[in-house]
């Protein structure tokens, strides 16, 4: 396959961030993977959805479009099914085929953009459920010795919004498919409060996934700017833990603070929470600012530079730090 050469990523990434890269392969099948990676010397960047990544300037290098595609389902038993999913499918329309097919756990993370070899590695979570949950194995190719390696569970070392993709192994990697092991009956997570109270406002008692999906989904609606319509990545800010100690004294502090002690002895903070205090909550710069309706996503109106958006974002993170003497962490990959 013909390398396209100095390509505009525009397209390419969610917060529509116009630079251009050197080199552009579209990935439709592994054979054609391999094939490429032997032949090159550039440095490489995977896009899987680009809906978590900043650029901030050209990239001098091939990047990888991932467009692996294909649901496999490879196992079942009485009350569980496994599906290798090719990592270059669209998580939500993984998604949406689950409910279809009645295949329940990742109802909750419904919406989420992004493709679903970006799943695994940053752990995704959003309303009291994360991915790892759901996991069983990750196949990735390495992209130097070109060979494909078995991931379990407990080798993707997953996190808050971390694995091994992240940490160790970062970059070394081309996840080309993740088997998901999902439930036949369904067992209703609407723990977390706005879910529960979304599904009262549709009036629905007892909800089936396909409720619990559509509720996520009029929920991120309402908070969260659409890509297509807004320039973002999702939460630009990882939400920080602190030690029991530190939540105690931002509590005297700060009692509004929302704050979710972990089993582990540390404290979550909601970042949100902590960059609205510091007044930036709907700052608009130009054509850049922070959301309107959630201080942890920065976007993007049409046209602005990555390099401006990062330096908004070390701004935000000054403020913080001054303020509440919390270092935030961004979530999304700067280039
Ligand atoms: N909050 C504020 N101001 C804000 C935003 C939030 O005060 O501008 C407060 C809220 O009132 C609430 C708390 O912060 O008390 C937490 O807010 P929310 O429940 O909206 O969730 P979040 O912690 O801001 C996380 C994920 C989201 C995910 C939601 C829902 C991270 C970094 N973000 O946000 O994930 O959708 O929970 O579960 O963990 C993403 O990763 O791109 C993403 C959107």
């Amino acid at each position: 396959m013909a390398l396209q050469k100095n390509i505009s990523l525009q397209p390419l990434n969610t917060f529509g961030i116009n630079v251009k890269t050197k080199e552009l392969a579209i990935i439709k099948d592994v054979a054609e993977l391999k094939n490429i990676l032997s032949n090159n010397l550039s440095p490489i960047y995977i896009l899987g959805g680009g809906s978590n990544i900043l650029f901030t300037k050209d990239f001098d290098g091939l990047i990888l479009k991932n467009k692996l595609k294909g649901i496999q389902l490879i196992n079942e038993n009485n009350n569980e099914v496994y599906l290798k999913v090719a990592s270059g499918e669209i998580w939500h329309e993984f998604v949406c085929y689950c409910i279809e097919n009645n295949y329940c756990g990742i109802e909750n993370l419904s919406l989420i953009p992004g493709s679903v070899g970006a799943s695994p590695m940053q752990n995704i979570g959003a309303y009291g459920v994360e991915v790892k949950d759901f996991i069983t194995e990750v196949e990735a190719l390495h992209l130097k010795s070109l060979k494909t390696t078995h991931f379990s569970t407990n080798d993707c070392e997953f996190d808050y919004r971390s694995s091994i993709f992240k940490t160790k192994e970062k970059d070394n990697y081309f996840i080309t498919a993740v088997t998901f092991k999902l439930n036949k009956q369904p067992n209703i997570n609407t723990s977390y409060g706005a879910i529960q109270s979304e599904l009262e406002a549709m009036g629905i008692r007892n909800p089936t996934i396909k409720d619990v999906s559509n509720a996520v989904i009029n929920i991120r609606k309402s908070k969260l700017p659409d890509p297509k319509e807004i320039g973002n990545a999702g939460s630009f800010f990882k939400n920080p833990s602190v030690s029991n100690e530190k939540a105690i004294s931002l509590k005297t502090n700060f009692p509004d603070i929302p704050n979710y002690p972990q089993s582990n002895g540390t404290t979550k903070i909601a970042a949100g929470w902590l960059i609205e205090q510091c007044g930036f909550k709907g700052k608009t710069y130009g054509n850049y600012g922070v959301h309107k309706n959630q201080a942890l996503v920065l976007v993007n109106y049409g046209g602005a530079k990555g390099k401006d958006i990062y330096d908004l974002s070390s701004e935000i993170i000054n403020a913080v730090n001054n303020k509440f003497g919390i270092e935030l962490e961004r979530e999304v990959n700067v280039i």
